[in-house]
């Protein structure tokens, strides 16, 4: 018997093992991953990444082609870098792709869970998406809000006008840093639409509470968190990112609360406003009587309120900023848009969104700089919800899916002269960001994308058309078109590191 028994160890110890090997071996041989640079033990591709993720995932593209594949620690990634792949995803895997990879800070407050954009692709998804492409996709509801973007337009050239003047009366050179302008503009455009109100005055302290608090969270926010890759670090949060967003983000809650709750009374008490505005139709809210769709609850309500603050401002502002640094750059692009605006508006009156239609060479710079400089390089990352055959890989369930639209938009089988500034590619094209050229993304593609792009489009397009309309502009006299510093940084949306500085002299 004793053979029997040694017969019996040798095939489980030697034997079951070898074949189990085997078997796995010929199993992940069968696993097809897109091409991507070795990583290390443990920590994977994350010196890849770097702190340009944009950049260096673009540069990668030349060695491994349009689909990357990273590991981030733990995490798989697939980092999406053309057009033809972004079409691939979009026509047959925008279902399997449309969940969201929510970051751990935004776990603060509990706050992906009343978010739309961290929301899981499913009913609240679509709930809040419906409430709000009613609101923010809809030609009329926009043009309805007009006055208030021109209100709100008007009050930041006048804000400029009196501090440049106010430089140049106390003997400097008239320069502004534009950023603070627009950002403060953009709040307001923003909560005007929203909640019918001003939020910020640049002569004032009103909103500096909210202006402090959202820029701590933004820079808490935009740091790299380890827990992001090593989801198992969760409970130590070793950076202290989650405490320090969370310490930030309820500051911004109770602020936003303050408002719903006020609304919420004026409700009850039964004094009702002229004019309906979003956070009306999202109190309005009756839910759809199949459950899972009642009633927003006021907590939700004010998240997804700050939620429109963080989405729809710092993009605007910073794009217009990109736009204008560009065209100081480009001085013949400056001219032709001046040219422009002069022959189809002239000085008498000043320009309005019912012009824009009639202004081609401006709606290409628009075009342009959210070609150059696309607010989400990276979109918002989504998430696999199911093992999925994307262009015969195969991308298992969880994976980050990364659509690099800073890539895209340099592809030289899309565009001639990519890195070049060049508004008159867009001059009778008909390629537009709306989502059926895949070449050009900046609001995103499919199911997932911007919900605010008609509102932004109008935000930056008016804003750029007064600003050039006002203004003669110039760079300050140390800085020239050549050495103009146009470094990017991400934050909550592409940023310059260092913010633009010009000079304005009021056009007569
Ligand atoms: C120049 C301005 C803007 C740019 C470039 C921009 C870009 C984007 C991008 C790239 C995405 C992700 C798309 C994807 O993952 O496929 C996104 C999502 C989103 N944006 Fe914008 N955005 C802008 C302005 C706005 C404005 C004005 C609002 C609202 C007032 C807004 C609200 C949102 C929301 C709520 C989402 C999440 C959509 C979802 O997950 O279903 N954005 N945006």
């Amino acid at each position: 018997m004793a053979w029997l028994h040694s017969l019996t160890w040798f095939t489980i110890s030697f034997l079951v093992p070898l074949i189990l090997w085997s078997k796995f071996r010929n199993r992940s041989s069968k696993v097809r991953r897109p091409p991507g640079p070795p990583g290390w033990p443990l920590i994977g591709n994350i010196f890849d990444v770097g702190t340009e993720p944009h950049q260096n995932f673009h540069k990668l593209q030349s060695r491994y082609g349009p689909v990357l594949w990273l590991k981030l620690g733990t995490l798989n990634t697939v980092v999406i870098q053309s057009a033809t792949a972004a079409n691939e995803l979009v026509k047959k895997h925008d279902l399997a792709f449309s969940d969201r990879r929510v970051p751990d800070s935004m776990t603060a407050c509990d706050y992906h869970k009343g978010s739309m954009a961290f929301a899981a692709y499913g009913e609240y998804w679509r709930v809040l998406r419906r409430l709000s492409s009613s609101e923010l996709m809809v030609q009329k509801r926009i043009n309805d809000s007009m006055p208030l973007r021109r209100k709100c337009i008007d009050k930041m050239i006048q804000w400029i006008k009196e501090d440049a003047s106010g430089s140049r009366f106390g003997g400097g050179s008239g320069e502004i840093q534009l950023d603070k302008y627009l950002l403060i503009m953009s709040f307001n455009l923003v909560s005007n639409f929203m909640l019918s109100r001003d939020i910020m005055d640049l002569k004032s302290e009103m909103g500096n509470e909210f202006f402090e608090a959202i820029n701590k969270f933004i820079s808490w926010n935009g740091k790299p968190n380890v827990v992001d890759t090593f989801g198992f670090l969760k409970w130590l949060d070793p950076q202290g990112i989650r405490r320090n967003t969370e310490k930030h983000l309820k500051e911004l809650l109770n602020l936003v609360s303050g408002f719903v709750k006020e609304r919420i009374q004026e409700k009850q008490l039964g004094r009702e406003k002229e004019t309906r505005d979003f956070l009306d139709a999202l109190l309005e809210y009756e839910g759809d009587g199949k459950g899972a769709s009642d009633k927003l609850s006021e907590k939700n309500v004010t998240i997804f309120i700050l939620e429109m603050f963080l989405g729809g401002t710092e993009t605007t502002s910073n794009t217009t900023q990109w736009a204008m640094a560009e065209l100081l750059r480009n001085p013949d692009s400056m001219t032709k848009l001046k040219d422009e605006l002069d022959r189809v508006v002239g000085h008498s009156r000043t320009v309005e969104e019912g012009d824009l239609n009639e202004l081609p060479y401006l709606q290409a710079v628009v075009k342009e700089t959210m070609r150059l400089r696309p607010s989400l390089p990276l979109m918002l990352p989504r998430s696999a919800r199911q093992d999925t055959d994307f262009m015969g890989y195969n991308i298992p369930k969880n994976t980050m899916v990364i659509l690099n639209a800073w890539a895209i938009h340099r592809d030289p089988d899309s565009w001639k002269n990519p890195f070049s500034f060049k508004p008159e590619r867009f001059v009778n094209s008909n390629t537009d960001f709306k989502g059926q050229h895949y070449e050009l993304i900046p609001f995103g593609l499919g199911r997932r994308s911007c919900v605010g792009m008609l509102m932004a489009d109008r935000m930056v397009s008016l804003t750029l058309a007064r600003l050039i309309q006002s203004f003669d502009w110039e760079l300050p006299v140390n800085v020239s078109p050549e050495n103009l510093d146009m470094r990017e940084m991400i934050g909550l949306s592409l940023r310059m590191i260092v913010p633009l500085k010009a000079v304005p002299r009021e056009r007569k």
